[in-house]
């Protein structure tokens, strides 16, 4: 096992003269009269190691085996580097061949291949240069979201995958059930595994609502599946979603908190992970660094939905969906809203209720829910959330008004009855956010498996 002082990432920092050994997958290997230039990286740094390799080290028959894609282990002496690039390189003086990766087979050969056509090969692209960086970003952003609600004392809670109830109202679940469809019909689900019908999740937030009302600020982080049939470069039908809920706590509240949190994220990123935004601003995104930096320092924009509507009817642009009062914001609308009028993020609140979920808190207007969505240049929306409706009498209608069965909510009815208290949360689409500090455009390339409509080989 690669022990933490010698990943490549580490022994690239040490000094020449110690004696190493590093592993890891070759990447090129470059040959001139009496000695071989080894490109050498274990995925800890975006930076390969070189190896160089004297002639008669090895076997030249073993030589000609250390190609492209080829893993080995390399011992010797780090010494300064006279390239640019790097301070050391690794002299060898011994060296294993693990596994060969034949010429002849192995797609990710120096050819630069399409995103698209690395999605084929779910099973190698972590190696290429490309997926080293986002994966390692994926990896820091994991941590920056644990420590923004750590150092906050939130209560991380784990809620269910398998869930009875569906959390948005949307009816875009999948189904889980262990009955042989075929020979039951029609399906008897009091015959299922559970005893009833049951979904993979899409939300934590009514579970989530359970712990808010004991630990008072609590937030999910896992994994949440759609069944929507939308195969756009923004939807995946498996994705994570983390989800902080606060008791005592408004729409005003829930904003700052959203606000703070994506700032909070992208500042640790980009000290975390500088030479991977590096590569990622030199190839996917030229504006990538600098859109990072600007939305730390910025103040997001706040409107109302009624507020939205209007600028959008007066931009004089040509929308493929038309907008007026009661419509929802299409993506087109919430990008010219947020890269073309006011030019950093905005949180847009306070919807209509006929479009929002039941969930939401009722406002006096008797038109508009306090809802909030967060948009964000290239991406749109990235955070959708409530304040919840606490008043027991108002949920009810809500339920109905949505053409629901108040019966499968009773525990949620009863968190209004006992101890019920203002409280609000949101959700943000973990790979939404990948897409923004990446710079990548297909939401297919943040994840490391996507799972979309017709796929899912991987
Ligand atoms: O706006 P949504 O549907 O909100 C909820 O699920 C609430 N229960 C959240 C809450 O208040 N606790 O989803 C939240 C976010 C979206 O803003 C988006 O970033 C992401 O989840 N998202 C998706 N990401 C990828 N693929 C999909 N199919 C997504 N659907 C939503
Ligand atoms: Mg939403």
């Amino acid at each position: 096992m690669i022990q933490p002082d010698s990943y490549t990432r580490s022994l690239l920092k040490r000094s020449p003269g110690e004696t190493v050994t590093a592993h890891g997958w070759v990447k090129t290997r470059r040959d001139s009269k009496s000695v071989h230039f080894v490109q050498l990286n274990d995925g800890s740094s975006p930076v390969d190691l070189q190896v160089v390799l004297d002639a008669g080290v090895v076997p030249e028959d073993m030589v000609a085996k250390i190609t492209t894609g080829a893993c080995i282990s390399v011992e010797g002496e780090l010494v300064a580097s006279p390239g640019k690039g790097q301070a050391v390189e690794l002299k060898a003086r011994a060296l294993t061949l693990h596994g060969v990766a034949d010429p002849e087979h192995y797609p990710l050969q120096k050819k630069k291949h399409t995103l698209e056509t690395l999605r084929e090969m779910g099973h190698l692209r972590t190696r290429s240069n490309t997926f080293g960086a986002v994966f390692r970003v994926r990896n820091a952003l994991t941590v920056a979201i644990h420590k923004f609600f750590q150092d906050r004392g939130f209560l991380y809670v784990h809620t269910p995958v398998i869930s009875s109830s569906d959390a948005e109202g949307a009816g875009s679940m999948f189904q889980v059930t262990t009955l042989d469809l075929e020979a039951v019909k029609p399906a008897d689900f009091t015959q299922d595994f559970f005893g009833r019908r049951t979904y993979l999740t899409v939300s934590g937030q009514l579970e989530a609502e359970i712990f808010a009302l004991a630990f008072a600020n609590v937030y999910t982080f896992g994994p949440t599946f759609r069944a929507e049939n939308s195969n756009t470069p923004r939807h995946l039908a498996e994705f994570y979603m983390i989800e902080p809920e606060m008791a005592f706590c408004d729409l005003k509240d829930n904003q700052d908190l959203a606000e703070a949190f994506l700032k909070s994220q992208i500042e640790q990123v980009l000290a975390a992970c500088r030479p991977d935004l590096e590569f990622l601003n030199k190839w996917y995104e030229p504006e990538l660094i600098r859109t990072l930096e600007s939305l730390v320092s910025a103040t997001f924009e706040r409107m109302s939905y009624t507020e939205a509507i209007a600028q959008l009817q007066k931009s004089g642009k040509n929308f493929e969906f038309p907008t007026h009062w009661g419509a929802d914001l299409q993506s087109e609308h919430e990008r010219y809203l947020t890269e073309e009028l006011v030019k950093r993020p905005v949180i847009v609140t306070d919807y209509p209720k006929e479009i929002k979920a039941f969930y939401m808190r009722a406002n006096d207007d008797g038109k508009t829910v306090a809802a909030m969505d967060v948009l964000v240049p290239r991406i749109g929306e990235i955070i959708g959330g409530s304040q919840r409706e606490e008043r027991g009498d108002l949920l009810v209608e809500r339920i109905r008004s949505h053409g629901m069965s108040e019966q499968p909510y009773w525990w949620y009815l009863d968190l209004r009855r006992f101890g019920g208290v203002a409280h609000a949360g949101f959700g943000m689409g973990f790979e939404r956010m990948m897409m923004y500090l990446t710079g990548m455009k297909n939401i297919r390339d943040v994840v490391p498996f996507p799972r979309t409509p017709g796929s899912a080989e991987f």
